[in-house]
């Protein structure tokens, strides 16, 4: 029987069949050891030369990493193994003898491994990175599936931006011009009059020419958008959503985290309240630091990273200036200089995650709003429409997928997040 290395435990002492790939061996003589997966799982396979036929005996001498193999045989628990089982082998058969594996045990540089990226990601610790990047995904969904978020869908393609226009990338669309969407929030937003509580998951795109370990250049964002919820209620649901998250890769990926090496107290120690505190805290905080800034600059990386290594916990920054952030946040009703924004900076250093703001919800307001900011009124004209039919308060915010799985697995670049990484220098392969 046919079985995948994730279902052992149920087969112990039976005989049965795994089909998979080896990916280190070694041989004493008259035995063969073999390190073996299948995508669901690892097991040590034993062969030893008197208890199989020759054409098995053979299959193994002719091995080489990488080959993929049918192997038949028994299975029972082997507290010494790293996997906890082992199988006795009957039968191997070859499906495909690999060449050469280019991969080895010695330290690769960065962009040998980034051109085999297609090669890398079978390593164990790439895999592991994927199963988190998974668990991730499905336990964002089954938060706002348990929240009465509805999931719907943002377009790709689109007539204009939402994020500002500097890291657009166009696109020739027919005899017109179009643009990869930055974020779904503008299409959210005119969801929630139609289904109250709305989120999309999907990729985007920002053409921002910047070289750092937190930016690629196409990633994956889930927004939400809420209607009647303000801006203490937006945080309030972010920082429930964290905690979500992190409980769920806690619970159900204890293996991979600990593939990675990840200090797991550090992520247990994610409990709701999150600090908060304003922009302009923050400034004065990173001023007593000694960093050379001022009131009204917008915070980059090193500043991030500063801030959030204050706190053990994700820092909820807010009330930014209104003048470096976007069109549609609504101002704080306290100090018009202000939006009713935040962002989400992770801890250890790894900075914004979250970002979300309440909205514009008046006509005018906004129609003010896009002037001053000299954007094209033309595309927008839908979007002023929302506040012409049955406007209300509401708010949302955007979690970039990738940054938050290169915290929680405690990776120093964001490259190994994503399967395919676009980066500024790398479309390939
Ligand atoms: O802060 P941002 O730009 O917010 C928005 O796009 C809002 N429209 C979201 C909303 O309110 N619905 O982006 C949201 C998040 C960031 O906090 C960050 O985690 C991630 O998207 N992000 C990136 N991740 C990887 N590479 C990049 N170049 C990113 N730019 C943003
Ligand atoms: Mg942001």
């Amino acid at each position: 029987m046919y079985i995948l290395l994730k279902d052992l435990k149920k087969y112990l002492n039976k005989t049965v069949t795994i089909k998979g790939w080896v990916f280190n061996f070694r041989s004493s003589g008259s035995i063969y050891f073999l390190q073996f997966r299948d995508g669901s799982g690892e097991i040590q396979i034993i062969v030893s030369k008197k208890e199989v036929d020759k054409n098995s005996w053979a299959a193994c001498q002719s091995l080489t990493v990488e080959s993929s193999l049918e192997i038949t045989g028994k299975i029972y628990l082997e507290e010494r193994s790293p996997h906890g089982y082992e199988m006795q082998t009957q039968k191997i058969k070859i499906i495909s003898l690999a060449e050469e594996y280019p991969i080895g045990k010695k330290d690769h540089g960065v962009d040998f491994l980034m051109d085999h990226r297609y090669l890398w990601i079978r390593s164990r610790k790439q895999a592991a990175i994927l199963k988190i990047r998974d668990e991730i995904i499905f336990s964002i969904r089954l938060f706002f599936k348990n929240q009465g978020f509805t999931l719907t869908d943002a377009p790709i393609l689109t007539p204009t931006s939402c994020e500002g226009t500097t890291a657009l990338f166009a696109i020739k669309y027919f005899d017109k011009k179009a643009y990869l969407s930055q974020s779904g929030q503008l299409y959210l937003e005119s969801l929630i009059y139609s289904l109250g509580k709305v989120y999309d998951f999907g990729p985007t795109f920002r053409a921002e020419k910047s070289k750092t370990r937190r930016h690629l250049t196409e990633f994956w964002m889930m927004d939400a958008e809420a209607a009647f919820v303000e801006h203490q209620e937006n945080m309030e649901i972010q920082e429930k959503l964290i905690t979500f998250i992190i409980n769920s890769v806690l619970k159900n990926r204890k293996k991979e985290l600990k593939i990675l090496d990840r200090n797991t107290s550090l992520l247990k120690k994610i409990k709701p309240p999150f600090p908060k505190i304003t922009y302009d805290q923050a400034i004065k905080k990173l001023q007593e630091k000694g960093i050379k800034i001022k009131w009204g600059d917008d915070f980059g990386g090193d500043e991030e990273t500063i801030l959030s290594q204050m706190f053990d916990r994700p820092l909820f920054i807010e009330k930014y200036p209104a003048k470096i952030k976007a069109f549609y946040m609504k101002s704080d009703p306290k100090n018009a200089k202000l939006v009713l924004n935040n962002d989400c900076l992770a801890p250890e250093g790894y900075g914004e995650i979250i970002g979300g703001s309440q909205r514009v919800d008046d006509l005018k307001t906004l129609e003010n709003k896009i002037k001053k900011f000299k954007l094209p009124r033309q595309p927008l004209e839908w979007y002023l429409d929302l506040r012409r039919y049955g406007s209300v308060p509401h708010s949302g915010f955007g979690i970039g997928l990738e940054r938050t799985i290169a915290w929680i697995c405690g990776l120093n670049h964001i490259r190994e997040t994503i399967p395919f990484p676009r980066l500024i220098n790398r479309i390939n392969p």
